[in-house]
Order: structure tokens, then sequence, then C-alpha cells
């Protein structure tokens, strides 16, 4: 079975970021990571990564075409960005939200996602073990 994992917005960036919410890691590694999660799971993954909406909202439409599920950390976006939501739902797959840090006990606009009604399951404050996690619920979502 197939995950896209999508990060959105200044994850590419994630080793100049604080590393007491981000774990001080880069964005390789991270990637790195989820490929040996998804390797112990069986699954196979394909990474995206972008800074801008528009390709974003794009990737998620080509996705039903290459994979079964969605595993994403839209970043800032998760919080405002509603054509997100919007596309989430037209892929249709089940979709896990991933959130390194642990977004509901930070600033109040983080409390806030945009895929609250159109995901199947999210996981946030569990750094990078968060998506072994995520992929672990994509699994159970499939059976
Ligand atoms: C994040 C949390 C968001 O609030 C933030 O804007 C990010 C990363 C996380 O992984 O913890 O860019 O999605």
């Amino acid at each position: 079975t197939r995950v896209a994992v999508l990060h959105g917005i200044n994850l590419d960036a994630l080793d100049r970021r604080p590393a007491q919410h981000y774990g001080g890691l880069t964005f390789t590694q991270l990637e790195q990571r989820i490929g040996a999660f998804a390797d112990e799971l069986g699954l196979t993954v394909s990474f995206f990564q972008s800074n801008f909406e528009g390709e974003f909202v794009e990737e998620l439409h080509r996705s039903p075409d290459y994979a079964d599920g969605l595993l994403l950390n839209p970043g800032a976006w998760t919080h405002y960005a509603w054509a997100l939501r919007d596309a989430v739902e037209i892929a249709g797959l089940p979709a896990i939200e991933v959130h390194l840090s642990d977004v509901d006990t930070r600033e109040a606009w983080r409390h806030v996602s945009v895929l609250e009604d159109v995901r199947t399951g999210k996981v946030s404050g569990q750094g990078v073990e968060g998506y072994r996690e995520g992929l672990r619920l994509l699994k159970e979502a499939w059976a």
C-alpha cells in the first residue's frame, strides 16, 4: 500500500526552526526516518514538499493516481488555508494530519485545523515518532 507524505510550508527549513518545538533535525533526516518507519510497516512512501499553496493543492489533486492514503504536515497552512481542506476532500483518500510539535498546547491560532472534518486522524506533539503513529493509523484505516 502506498502513502503520499506531503510536507507544506517551511518544513524544508526544519533545522533552522526552534529545536524545542521541532527537534533540530534536518528535513532530509526527517524524510529518512519516515522512510524507515514505512519499511518497518511494509508501506511504500513517496515524498513531496512545497512552500507554494497552489502546488501543494495540485499535488493533492494528483495523489489518488499514485497513493492509497495521505500523511500530511501542512505546517502553518493547517491553521488557515481552507483550500487545502477542500483539496483533501477532492483527493478522497484516508488522510492523517501530523505535527511534530504539540499544536494544541501552543498559541491559540495553532489550535485550529482546517482539516478537522476531512481527515481520518491527527497526531501531534510526538516529534518524529508521530509519523510512525500516523502510518500505523493509516494501516488501521485501510483494515
Ligand atoms: C507544525 C506546527 C505548525 O503550527 C507550524 O506552523 C509548522 C509545523 C508541526 O509540525 O509542529 O510549520 O505543523
